[in-house]
């Protein structure tokens, strides 16, 4: 689908004219106004649709009326919602080419690119019959220059759902790096497992030792000019999750394809960086293996040591995810950068406290974790901040180590935040987004068809070039 940018587009021939319609106002179209306002009684509350042939007395051959609510509540995030749903409806109805003439003075273009092309998004490369996509879309009063910032953002999100999405088969640690080492504009070194042991990390390396596929962590580095921060993102980067000895259910591991959801955002957002060309020094960190049952598997009762030296008893083997990002957090703090994020699907704990519609946040550090937040709600993603009282680590105390991976199942997520903050040094700012909830959908929500969401993509490149 092509995303184009025009003046005007009220008099063009096209297939299909997309138009706004606030409550209790009419429309710029006579013909709109009369038929659809009048006698079919189209309110325009938002998100309505109303889909009408012109029969030649307009110059679109139809016309798409989308509600669009009050017009003093209309934003951003709107715009987003109603471009997705009006792709999603042009879809349906097999249209090729549409233009869109949002009535409203908001530089609307950035949105309204995201919208589009979260909703035109299909993973289909492995079926016969393919879905119908658009060719064309234009869209009237918006600067290109926010058309093209929404483009790279909405360029990010598919790479990364694309990514995530992928059997695990193919979508291997190797496959990773290989995509890492390709982002051109950024720099890569992947350490190999001689290496990793080189480097003491022994909790990563005891999560990927049941596999055939070997581990690789990856560290990409994008340098902008006078880098005026530095900081590194991380992304749990389990190409799968069995649950290792202790493992899944058949029902909980069917999507743990997708426990490279942090890894494949990190990715999204890298090579999004090359384009955005902010004034920021970022490191792209992945610790990625596999977390397989097998005969050189890692056993619950092992003790692990973490690059900074500390011990962990393995109390199950599918918490695995804290345990790799224990050593990128390490290697992170090593590089002396002002802030680390890192974004993780790690916990069930948190899908179950907070759904689908939220991912959970916490840190050592108010500042950043608010300003994710507010980055997260202009950029139509929610965060939802969780404790970190120190109780939580109290079941996570063990006899023969510096801690055990788990505890408790009560007040799973914050465990896990308090597990991770043992590898963080103090003068390091540190936020840890969970998004066991938000990456992978099991059936549509909102703007999205199941699968990969791409969560955490947008605000993490929307912060990043703030
Ligand atoms: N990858 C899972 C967490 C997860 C669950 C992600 C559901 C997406 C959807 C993680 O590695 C895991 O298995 N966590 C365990 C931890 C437990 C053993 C303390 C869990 O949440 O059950
Ligand atoms: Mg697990
Ligand atoms: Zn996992």
């Amino acid at each position: 689908m092509e995303i184009k940018v025009s003046k005007n587009v009220r008099e063009m021939p096209i297939e299909v004219l997309v138009i706004s319609k606030y409550e209790d106002e009419d429309t710029h179209f006579d013909f709109v106004n009369k038929y659809v306002v009048e006698k079919d009684k189209f309110e325009g509350k938002f998100g309505q649709t109303y889909l009408i042939h012109t029969l030649g007395n307009l110059s679109a051959d139809k016309i798409l009326v989308i509600g669009c609510g009050k017009r003093d509540e209309f934003n951003q995030n709107k715009v987003r919602e109603i471009t997705s749903k009006a792709i999603k409806k042009l879809n349906q109805i097999k249209a090729k080419k549409a233009a869109f003439d949002f009535d409203t003075n908001i530089d609307y273009g950035k949105q309204a690119a995201i919208g589009a092309m979260i909703a035109d998004y299909s993973y289909d490369k492995y079926k016969s019959e393919k879905s119908h996509h658009l060719d064309e879309i234009i869209f009237a009063n918006c600067t290109e220059d926010s058309i093209k910032e929404g483009l790279v953002i909405g360029e990010a999100m598919k790479f990364t759902r694309d990514l995530a999405n992928t059997p695990a088969q193919l979508a291997t640690p190797e496959r990773l790096a290989e995509i890492a080492k390709n982002i051109n504009g950024i720099e890569t070194k992947i350490y190999e497992k001689t290496e990793i042991e080189k480097m003491g990390m022994g909790a990563f390396l005891a999560v990927g030792q049941g596999s055939v596929n070997p581990p690789k962590f990856i560290h990409m580095q994008y340098k902008g000019i006078n880098p005026k921060k530095r900081i590194a993102i991380i992304g749990k980067g389990i190409c799968f999750d069995s649950g290792g000895l202790d493992l899944k259910p058949a029902s909980s591991m069917l999507t743990m394809k997708d426990d490279m959801s942090g890894a494949a955002c990190i990715l999204g957002v890298m090579q999004a960086l090359v384009k955005l060309k902010p004034e920021i020094e970022v490191h792209g960190i992945i610790a990625a293996c596999e977390n397989m049952p097998s005969g050189s598997s890692y056993k619950p009762g092992d003790i692990l040591t973490a690059k900074n030296g500390k011990t962990i008893e393995v109390d199950n083997t599918d918490a695995e995810g804290r345990l790799t990002l224990a050593d990128a957090l390490c290697y992170a703090c090593d590089l002396n950068v002002d802030e680390v994020i890192d974004i993780a699907t790690l916990t069930g704990a948190c899908m179950v406290a907070l759904g689908t519609f939220a991912s959970g946040i916490m840190g050592n550090d108010k500042e950043l974790i608010s300003d994710l937040i507010k980055t997260g709600e202009e950029s139509g993603e929610r965060f939802w901040e969780m404790p970190m009282f120190k109780e939580y680590f109290d079941s996570m105390k063990s006899d023969i180590a510096d801690m055990k991976n788990t505890g408790s199942r009560n007040g799973g997520a914050s465990a896990a935040g308090l597990f991770l903050k043992e590898f963080v040094d103090d003068k390091t700012k540190w936020a840890h987004i969970d998004i066991a909830g938000t990456a992978f959908l099991d059936k549509p929500q909102k703007e999205f068809i199941a699968g990969s969401t791409g969560a955490g993509v947008r605000t993490l490149i929307n912060y990043l070039t703030k």
